[in-house]
């Protein structure tokens, strides 16, 4: 079976000092869990705060970026290898917000998977489609697409161990998550896609992410669903009892 995998993505938000608050929150509420892996996605700033706050607990630490190249004239990036320095387990890529306010393309997307393989972390890839494109019907065809290009090159093994996020991007940030349906559906369909670029094997083995507006409210019937295994998670996880919700209502699902 496999292991759902929570996941924190803080954006934009949280000093070191409100990372450490958190922390010193958060590890009491979690400490019982065993069925779920919780992962937490600070600003570069607060990776390292994250990694040695979290040593021990077996909590995994996400970057939200990183470039594909390991040094060279790219002022204002940060290397695959320098995130591993500091202890990052994975590596959040190709997320909407990245792509839509930063420009980034699914090439680039497809070389920073790679880079992110390279140096012993594991990718947590974003997919999703707007919402005009889901009202013109287009959802499968941009998941697809975008998938297409997003896993070029990557053997079964890596395929099977990564993670992939579907984020209708309609639904981030909106309170308005997508149905339990809905969510189910782009799941099952990116774990097929995955099977037919990549291979069976990976489309078995690959944890698919739902991310949107996930709740403490909602959380129960998304987290049910069968392709669904596990959440990628933004404002709710910003608070430690909220998300620590998440987590023991998850935990409750696959005891
Ligand atoms: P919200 O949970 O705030 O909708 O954000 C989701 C998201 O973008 C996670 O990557």
């Amino acid at each position: 079976m496999r292991k759902p995998i929570i996941a924190a993505n803080w954006k934009l938000h949280k000093t070191q000092e409100e990372a450490t608050a958190f922390l010193n929150d958060f590890r009491e509420k979690v400490k019982y869990i065993s069925e779920v892996e919780i992962g937490l996605g600070p600003t570069f700033t607060s990776l390292e705060t994250v990694a040695e706050g979290t040593k021990g607990t077996g909590i995994k630490v996400c970057a939200q970026n990183v470039y594909f190249e390991d040094e060279g004239a790219f002022t204002g990036e940060v290397s695959p290898g320098m995130l591993a320095e500091v202890g990052t387990d994975y590596v959040i890529v190709g997320h909407s917000e990245r792509r839509q306010i930063f420009g980034e393309t699914d090439r680039a997307i497809n070389k920073k998977i790679h880079a992110v393989f390279d140096h012993g972390m594991k990718p947590i890839l974003c997919i999703g489609e707007t919402e005009e494109q889901r009202a013109d019907g287009k959802t499968e065809s941009v998941l697809r697409n975008q998938l297409k290009i997003d896993l070029r090159g990557l053997t079964e093994d890596q395929a099977g161990e990564m993670i992939v996020a579907y984020e209708p991007i309609w639904a981030i940030g909106t309170g308005e998550s997508a149905s339990p349906e809905d969510a189910q559906a782009g799941c099952k369909f990116s774990r097929d896609q995955v099977r037919e670029i990549v291979g069976e094997q990976a489309g078995d083995s690959v944890r698919l992410q739902y991310g949107g507006s996930i709740k403490p409210h909602n959380a129960e019937e998304l987290m049910s669903q069968p392709d669904i295994d596990g959440g990628l998670i933004g404002s709710a996880s910003l608070d430690p009892g909220s998300f620590a919700e998440i987590i023991s209502i998850t935990e409750e699902l696959y005891k």
